[in-house]
């Protein structure tokens, strides 16, 4: 895990000396556990980015090509669940992944552009790995074949107690329920307690082990999280 913001010339993909971004694009990936502030986050990071003229791409897993959108309706269908495998679950998963690298992403990184990847296979690593108990040697040659080698520029960590997490996700079903009366079934009853907390610290070895891996205080203000990661991103 990174501590402190990369200087220019440490960069992964560095800029040319005139301020003009390399041929290569950035590759950033947003993790953490459920309602850490992903999509709130990727969308201020975007701001910014266009702000200064540039235009990234934002992406989200599983999903993101029209197949991979296929696999994540089957993936988050209520009606499949208790019914699917957790093997099967980490081969749809990687599935469309092996697509949006493909399809979507190397491509992307080959014209330069900036893209931005809401999860990638480290949430494999912290969902089916540590949640599931998957054994890790399929599990990492699964994500491997997937990924085809390609690992992110940045992963912006956000890490937040499990306690905010249930609670933010509580507010957000109350809010839903109040505003459009929709009912949604609680992630944390469906998988209980005990899997998220390994997911949890799943997060929490990565962010000690990766090296591309940087953690932000998730649970500080919208405004202070954007201010932290433009810092290290800029
Ligand atoms: N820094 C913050 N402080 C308090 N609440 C926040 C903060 N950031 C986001 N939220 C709220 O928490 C909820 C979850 O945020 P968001 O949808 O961005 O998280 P997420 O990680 O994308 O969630 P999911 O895992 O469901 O995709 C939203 O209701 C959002 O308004
Ligand atoms: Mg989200």
């Amino acid at each position: 895990m990174q501590t402190d913001p990369p200087n220019r010339e440490n960069r992964v993909h560095a800029e040319t000396t005139d301020g003009t971004p390399a041929a290569k694009g950035r590759f950033i990936v947003f993790e953490g556990i459920e309602a850490c502030g992903k999509t709130t986050q990727i969308e201020l990071l975007a701001e910014r980015f266009r702000a200064r003229g540039q235009d990234p791409l934002i992406l989200r897993e599983p999903g993101g090509t029209e197949i991979g959108e296929k696999i994540r309706n089957l993936l988050k269908d209520s009606s499949y669940l208790g019914q699917m495998s957790p093997e099967a679950e980490l081969l749809l998963m990687n599935a469309s992944r092996a697509q949006l690298v493909r399809e979507v992403i190397r491509p992307a990184l080959d014209k330069g552009r900036i893209v931005i990847c809401d999860r990638y296979f480290y949430s494999t690593i912290a969902y089916q790995g540590f949640g599931r108990s998957l054994p890790w040697d399929a599990l990492n040659a699964v994500n491997r074949f997937a990924v085809g080698g390609l690992d992110a520029d940045f992963v912006i960590f956000l890490d937040i107690p499990l306690e905010e997490s249930w609670e933010r996700l509580c507010r957000r079903n109350e809010e839903l329920f109040r505003t459009l009366g929709i009912q949604i079934s609680d992630r944390f009853e469906e998988s209980g307690w005990l899997f998220h907390e390994r997911v949890y610290k799943g997060f929490q070895s990565l962010a000690e082990e990766s090296p591309v891996f940087w953690r932000i205080n998730g649970a500080q203000s919208r405004e202070k999280v954007a201010e932290e990661i433009w810092n290290i991103l800029k």
